[in-house]
This record gives C-alpha cells, structure tokens and sequence, in this order.
C-alpha cells in the first residue's frame, strides 16, 4: 500500500510499509526526526503528539497509536517543523523559553506541538487542550503561563501553509485501492462489500484502542480495515427531534456538535481521554469494542439511543442496550459493522457524572448517566445506565422500577438507590473495589435528585483542578492540606 501525504510540508510518498506501523516509529526511525518522542506508546502521555490537517482543519494526535495509512492524503507537522523556515521560533516555543516552562525537555517537543495547534485554532481552554501532555519535572504552571503569553502573538504564516498546500500537492492518495491484508474504502458500500468477505478482518477507525493491541500486544492484525475514509459515515445530522451520528465521527465532532443541546453529554465527552484521543477516537469504535467502562454507552443509554448496524446490504436498528450481550460479547454478525447511532437531541433530565481517580486523561471506575422525567411531581419515566457496574454497559432496570409511578421526592429517589443494589454486581479491579463501585453508583442516585433541583454538586476535586495545574502549592498547602 503506499500511502502520500505532506510531512512538514514537503511531499512524501511512503511505499511498501506494514499498515500498522506508527507514525512515530517510522519518524524516529526511518526519517531521522527524533524530536517527537516515545513516552507511553499508548495514547497517555502527549510525548509523541504530530499536529495533522485535511479538510476538517488542524488537530493534535498522538503518534505512537497513529497508523501510516490513516494519514493518506493528509498533512503532518512534527516538532521538527513548528520553527519557522529560517529557524524562527514559534510564538510557542519562545514564549516557552521565557516562561521556563523546560527542564528535562523530553515532555516540551509534545507540549509544543499541543500548544501550536490551539494557537492555530485560537483555543484558549489550556487545561483542556495540553491535558495530555504529562511533564514529571517543570510542573504546568510556567507552561500554562506560556501558552496564555503565545496568545496574543500572530499565527506564524509557515503554519498556515499546509491547507494550502493540501489539495495542490497531495494526489487522493491510494485510498480505497486494496492492498495484500489491508484497505482504506472511501464509503460504506465499499466497507460493507469487503467486509462481508473478509469477516475476520480488523476494521480500524481511530486507532486508541487498536493502536494498543499492536504497539502493547504486539497483535498482527491483518487483514485491516481503515475506517478513517469512509466519509458517508462522519456525519452528525439533527432531524426530527434527533442527533443521527455516523460511527466514524470522533469524539471530539460529537462533543461539538452535541455541547449544546445535551450540555451534561459534552461535559461527559471533555473528560473523555485527552484533545489527542478526543481527535482521534471514534464513537463507533466506542461503542464497538463493548467495553464495560466506555463513557459513550451508558449516556447513549440513558437517552434511548438507537444503535443502526450494516452486513452486507441489509440495515438493522436495535436499542443500543441490546447491542451488550456479555462481557466484550456484541450482537455482531460476521462481517456486520457499526453505521451510526441515534438519539434524542433534547433531554432536559440528563446528567452524566464521571468517577475516576483522575478529572483527566483517566478512564472511569464508574460512569452514572440518569435521565428521569417528573411530570406533575411524579416520574413518569427514568432511564438509568452505568459503566464500570457490570461486564457490559447496562441499565438498572430495578432503579428504573422503583421511581416510575412515584412521587420525585428524596425518599423515592434513597428507594430507587437501594434497589440498585439487585441491579449489579460489580467487579473489583485496579480502578476500584466491587463495594466502593455499588455504594458510589447509589450516592450518584442521591447527587442526581439534589441536582435536578437545582443543588450544586460539583465536587471540590473539579473546582480545585485548575488550581491544582496553575500550581500554586503554597495556596493549596494552606487551604487544603488534605487535598495535595
Ligand atoms: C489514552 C487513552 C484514553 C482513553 N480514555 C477514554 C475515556 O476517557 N473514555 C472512554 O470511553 N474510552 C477511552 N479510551 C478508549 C478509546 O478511546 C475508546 O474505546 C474509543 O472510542 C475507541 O474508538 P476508536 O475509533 O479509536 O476505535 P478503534 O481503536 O479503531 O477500534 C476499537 C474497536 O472497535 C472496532 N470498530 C471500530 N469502528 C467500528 C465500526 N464502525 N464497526 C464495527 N467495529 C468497529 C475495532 O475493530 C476494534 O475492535 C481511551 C484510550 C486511550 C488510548
Ligand atoms: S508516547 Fe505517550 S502518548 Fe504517545
Ligand atoms: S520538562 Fe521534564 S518531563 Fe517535562
């Protein structure tokens, strides 16, 4: 397969590789550009990340769980290529010179390329954006100081160039031609033909949970499917009272175009992984690996999505509840795949609340999402779905039981927690215990009544975080010693 796109704005073409060798491998090893760094190898870190532009714009991505063939056609910017091209410095990186935001240096060329993509794209939200970047010796505060001090300098022309230079310089590239063992379709007919002839293949999308089976596993996929192409299902359509999502939308297209309309369903998807992951994964590769803990699934739930699936020709819609049969075991046929979801674009009942040992870049121990509908002081009807309770995202239907028909009052709402405690049986894990998970998800029943009436529950972990980054020790020693 041989795979073009721009790299630092010059031309590249590159043939014959493994489908799943990593950008970052390949920079480090086969260019000689060993600025962008090998940190994790898994998505955590931000030491890898590459700023890549197509037609949706700029983003960051990590490299070390980036497949070659997803940058076909595409443009990327290394570390290597954020200085200007006399050697000028980025407004970024001067400003990270006089903010001291180095020590080591091995976390800043990651940090840097994070930074200049938010310049470019005039994101202000540092603690969101370099989120995933981890630095173990400098500490945030002159780095965050940095990337406020970039803000008010222009965008450097040379990081303008590679849009342009997109559609003049870069042939379609290959994509949709078949290669031996791997295949980048163009649309979901061509995805669904070969698929149902090779059943057994890895379809790929965003790559943050493959990317992991190769570079920790050490798994050889092929036959691979990369999804990133297939532009009929990177939709996001609000028709009829409903969000129609197609599966290859990513997470971070989601949170945008869902932020809105279903506020607590974006606040869920900030705290989804980092703006590298968020770039990146798919919420159809959310919902396809079934995992227990994903954070999509059980807001998907709480809402009622519908989950819409293709084999071949033939569509089929199923609530997407059904969709988890067991543990990592879906209602997938061979060759079948995830088109898209649907679901409600108004839900003024919804609530999601995230509970992990980290605000971010860290996956949940438990995921609440309640939807609950009063009308005329009683519950006329309640949609309450967990991650992180079960082997699979899944409802408690006893929860549900317990508050329809019945006044909304803390009674009601304390019953329903109690029932919960027939609807799981929860697993013990490094995350979390079986006991700390069952009384967690009763209490998120008791924080969502006194939310819903308008009480403040956000806890002082959120509040504290940008504290906690802007790194003023001494303020924190002094008012909450606990909390360091
Ligand atoms: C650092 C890091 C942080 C993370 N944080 C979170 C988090 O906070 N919350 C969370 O929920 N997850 C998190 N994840 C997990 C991961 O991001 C998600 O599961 C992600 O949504 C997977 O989507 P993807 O497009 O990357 O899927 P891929 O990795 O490409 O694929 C995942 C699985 O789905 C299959 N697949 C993909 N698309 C389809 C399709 N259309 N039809 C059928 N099968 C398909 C693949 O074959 C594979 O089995 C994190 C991962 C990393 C590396
Ligand atoms: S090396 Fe850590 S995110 Fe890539
Ligand atoms: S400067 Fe050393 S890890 Fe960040």
């Amino acid at each position: 397969m041989t795979v073009a796109f721009l790299l630092n704005g010059t031309p590249v073409e590159v043939e014959g590789a493994a489908p799943t060798r990593t950008l970052l491998d390949w920079l480090r090893e086969e260019r000689g550009l060993p600025g962008t760094k090998e940190g994790c190898n898994e998505g955590d870190c931000g030491a890898c990340t590459v700023m890549v532009t197509d037609a949706g714009g700029s983003r960051a991505l990590n490299a070390c769980i980036l497949f070659l063939p997803q940058l076909d056609g595409k443009a990327v910017r290394t570390v290597e290529g954020i200085a200007g091209p006399e050697g000028q410095m980025h407004p970024v990186q001067a400003a990270m010179v006089a903010q001291h935001g180095s020590q080591c240096g091995f976390c800043t060329p990651g940090f840097v390329v994070a930074m200049a993509v938010a310049h470019l794209n005039g994101a202000r939200d540092h603690d969101d954006q370099l989120a995933g970047n981890l630095c173990r010796c400098t500490g945030y505060a002159p780095i965050i100081r940095a990337a406020q001090a970039a803000e008010a300098q222009p965008v450097p022309g040379w990081m303008k160039t590679d849009s342009d230079f997109l559609s003049a310089q870069i042939s379609p590239g290959v994509r949709g031609q078949e290669a031996p063992g791997s295949i980048s379709p163009r649309d979901s007919d061509a995805l669904a033909s070969w698929y149902l002839a090779h059943p057994d293949a890895t379809l790929i999308a965003g790559a943050t949970d493959v990317g992991l089976w190769v570079t920790k596993g050490l798994r050889d996929l092929a036959p691979v499917a990369f999804l990133n192409g297939v532009e009929d299902l990177k939709g996001v359509e609000a028709q009829g009272g409903q969000f129609h999502v197609g599966a290859c939308v990513t997470i971070a297209a989601l949170r945008a175009a869902v932020a809105q309309r279903l506020p607590p369903f974006g606040e869920l998807l900030r705290r989804y992984g980092s703006e590298q992951v968020r770039n990146a994964a798919t919420i159809g590769g959310n919902i396809a690996n079934g995992s227990p803990i994903g954070d999509g699934p059980p807001a998907l739930i709480a809402l009622g999505a519908t989950l819409h699936l293709r084999q071949g020709d033939r569509m089929r819609s199923l609530p997407l509840e059904d969709f988890f049969l067991d543990y990592r075991k879906q209602d997938r046929k061979p060759g079948e795949f995830v088109a898209g979801v649907s679901f409600p674009d108004h839900a003024p009942g919804l609530r999601c609340y995230k509970i992990s040992k980290r605000f971010d870049q860290d996956i949940s121990a438990v995921c609440g999402c309640f939807n609950v509908d009063v009308e005329g002081g009683v519950v006329a009807s309640a949609r309450i779905a967990f991650g992180g309770m079960a082997g699979v995202p899944k409802r408690a239907s006893l929860a549900e039981a317990a508050l329809v028909g019945q006044p909304w009052t803390r009674a009601t709402a304390a019953a329903a927690a109690r029932a919960m405690a027939a609807d799981f049986t929860p697993l013990s894990d490094m995350r979390a215990s079986a006991a700390y998970r069952l009384v967690v998800a009763q209490n998120l029943m008791i924080r969502y009544f006194h939310d819903l009436a308008g009480v403040p529950v956000t806890s002082p972990c959120r509040a504290m975080r940008s504290i906690w980054r802007s790194g003023c020790r001494r303020w924190r020693m002094a008012r909450s010693p606990g909390l360091i």
